[in-house]
Parts: structure tokens; C-alpha cells; sequence
């Protein structure tokens, strides 16, 4: 049915002014003007009243046919607000996902922690205690008590730092070249927690719980280049009993090794040596049979069985009790573990170097 021109205009104002509102309240307006109680299609259909019959359906179908076109544009136009007032939302509202957070630096165990963790772990295992101890220490307890006297030659190969303070035998204190005055500080401890006879100096040999124990910790020497730093960690051992001997050590030692590297082909060698609170001493070498070091010897630490003079400064009878111990070095079994050949990286706290170590 075509709509006279009239209605036709009428259609076109609406869908214009429908057009101008920028917001649903304008929209409301308009919309009243055109189909609200005065609006101009209800101003229309009021104007029918004085029609015939005939006339009223007709100029009624046109007139409604007119409405429903102005409804539908209000209908299309309320859509369009609606969209666009949404899409503003969403615009004010968004978030970039791909804008970098930020950073929270997360921090790690150092490569030679971990091994120490994993050290502590083996032995653990294997029944042995972790001790802790000072790293500033007496002479005594770093030289004399190891069978290591004022003036002994042997004192050379543990040459240290000093503090500028005498201890109480006049000496000064130095900076623990070796974890092996641990070896002494734990003995006597564990002696003194097991005598029942009051604790008297003189030497024990009574009933007590073997003693097993490793502690590891920093030591110092005057040393410095690839494989060598001023500090450094070792790792003491100990274990003395009524009948422990050194084929326990080979055992023990062994277990540790292929554990540690994860290599049940690894083969050990006890190379004699000298140490002044072991005898017999030997260093401790190992093979891998597979990998880049395949083949070659690698010497990893230094034991022996205690020396009687040893176990004597323990407060123990050397009569009675026997073993032996080891000392071994972490830094240098964290080196043989992740391939470093570099000694210094470990300790110039470049977090590039360290954080590759992260598990
Ligand atoms: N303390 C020795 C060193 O620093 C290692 C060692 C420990 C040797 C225990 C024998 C027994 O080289």
C-alpha cells in the first residue's frame, strides 16, 4: 500500500528527529512527539472521527501502516544507543592483557645451597647428624686438637686469615681453614651429653651412641684463582664407633658419590696422603664412566681413619673408640655437577649466572 505523501514526510521527520537524539532520554522525547497522548500519528487518528466508514479503513490502514514504520526506526535507533553506549562502556572499562604485569623478582636457593641440601640429604639418609659451627675459631680447635701443633710444617697447607684478637692461649683467632674442627667441637659435645661420670677431663670410655655426623659450612684459605676463592665451602664427616673402619668409609663414601651424581658406574679410588689428624690418610678420587669427564680422576676429598691423638682431644679412650672422617668440597662437587669450570662465578653474584640453577 503506498502511504500518501503526507504520511510519508511524517515517517521521514520521526526516523530524522529519532536520528538527532544522542541519548535515551532525547530518544524519549522525540518518540513522544510522534507517538506519545499528543503526538502527531495520535493527533491523526483522533482526526479520523469526522471519516466515513470507507474512508476510516483506509486512512486508518495508511496511518498505521505509518506508525509501525516510525516504531520500527525508534525500535532500530533505541538498538543503536544502546550499542553505542555499550561500546563506550567497554571502552572505558578495558583492559590491555598484553601490558607486561609487574615483575616480582622471585628469589632461589644458590647452586651451592642445593648441593649442600643435597648432601645433608644423603647422609641424613644414612643416619648421619648436621652440625654447625663457628667459623671464626680458636687455634686449638682449627690446628693443636687435629694433631696439628705450633710450628708443625704441615700447618702450611691450611694457611689462613687472622683475627686481630688473641684467643685465651694467646694465639690469634683465625678464620677456619677446614671444617675439621668440627670434627672435635661435635665429638666432645656428643661425649659430654653420654658420660654419666660427671663430666671429668679424663678420657672416656664408657657406653655411647656412635657418633655420625657431617658439617658443612665456609672455610678460608689464602688462595685465590680459577678453582680456588679465599672463601669456600667444605664438607666435614665423621663417623667413630666402638668398630667402624675404613672399609665403612669406602662403603659410605661410595654410596654418596654415585647418589650425589646420579651414576651407579662411578667408580672411587682412595689415593694415599697425608693429613696430621689421619692415619692412614688417603685422598679421595672418583671416574665417571660416561659424559664429558669420562675417564678422568677427579679428586673430591681428603680422609683417613681419626688419628688416636684426635680421639684422644675428643675425650675419648683411642683404645675404645675408632673411625674415621672426610672432609670434601662442595663448591668443587657443584662445579663437577652442573659442568662449571670456573671456580669465581659461583661468588660474583651475577643473578644471570645463579638463576639458571633454579630447579
Ligand atoms: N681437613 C682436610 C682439608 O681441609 C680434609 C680432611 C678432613 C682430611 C677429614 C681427612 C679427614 O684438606
Amino acid at each position: 500500500m503506498m502511504l500518501p505523501d503526507a504520511l510519508n514526510e511524517l515517517v521521514g521527520s520521526a526516523t530524522a528527529s529519532f536520528e538527532q537524539a544522542m541519548t535515551p532520554a532525547d530518544l524519549e522525547n522525540a518518540k513522544a512527539q510522534f507517538l506519545g497522548k499528543s503526538g502527531r500519528v495520535t493527533e491523526l487518528m483522533k482526526g479520523m472521527a469526522a471519516l466515513s466508514v470507507e474512508e476510516k479503513k483506509s486512512r486508518g490502514a495508511a496511518i498505521n501502516l505509518a506508525k509501525q514504520a516510525i516504531e520500527t526506526s525508534l525500535n532500530a535507533r533505541r538498538q543503536a544507543l544502546a550499542n553505542a553506549e555499550l561500546e563506550s562502556q567497554l571502552k572505558a572499562e578495558a583492559l590491555d592483557v598484553s601490558l607486561p604485569g609487574l615483575q616480582r623478582l622471585q628469589g632461589g636457593l644458590h647452586p651451592v645451597s642445593l648441593t649442600l641440601e643435597r648432601i645433608e640429604a644423603i647422609f641424613g639418609s644414612m643416619g648421619f647428624d648436621v652440625a654447625d659451627g663457628p667459623e671464626i675459631e680458636s687455634d686449638w680447635f682449627s690446628f693443636t686438637a687435629l694433631n696439628n701443633p705450633p710450628d708443625h710444617p704441615a700447618r702450611s697447607m691450611q694457611d689462613t686469615f687472622y683475627i686481630d684478637t688473641k684467643g685465651e692461649d694467646g694465639i690469634y683467632y683465625n678464620l677456619r681453614p677446614h671444617t675439621s674442627p668440627m670434627q672435635i667441637r661435635h665429638a666432645r659435645a656428643h661425649v659430654r651429653k653420654y658420660r654419666q661420670d660427671g663430666g671429668s677431663d679424663t678420657l672416656y670410655a664408657g657406653e655411647m651412641p656412635e657418633i655420625r655426623v657431617i658439617a658443612p659450612g665456609r672455610t678460608y684459605r689464602v688462595d685465590s684463582d680459577a678453582t680456588h676463592s679465599p672463601m669456600f665451602h667444605q664438607c666435614e664427616g665423621l663417623w667413630l664407633g666402638e668398630n667402624v673402619s675404613f672399609k665403612d668409609l669406602k662403603y659410605v663414601f661410595t654410596d654418596f658419590c654415585r647418589r650425589f651424581f646420579e651414576s651407579d658406574d662411578l667408580v672411587l679410588r682412595f689415593r694415599p696422603s697425608f693429613f696430621p689428624f689421619t692415619e692412614p690418610s688417603a685422598e679421595i678420587d672418583i671416574q665417571f664412566q660416561q659424559g664429558p669427564l669420562a675417564g678422568r680422576w677427579l679428586e673430591v676429598a681428603g680422609s683417613g681413619q681419626v688419628h688416636p691423638n684426635v680421639v684422644r682431644n675428643m675425650g675419648l679412650d683411642p683404645e675404645k673408640y675408632i673411625g674415621f672422617a672426610f672432609g670434601m668440597g662442595p663448591d668443587r662437587l657443584t662445579m663437577l655437577r652442573y659442568g662449571v669450570n670456573d671456580l669465581r662465578l659461583f661468588f660474583d653474584g651475577d643473578i644471570r649466572f645463579l638463576s639458571q640453577f633454579q630447579s
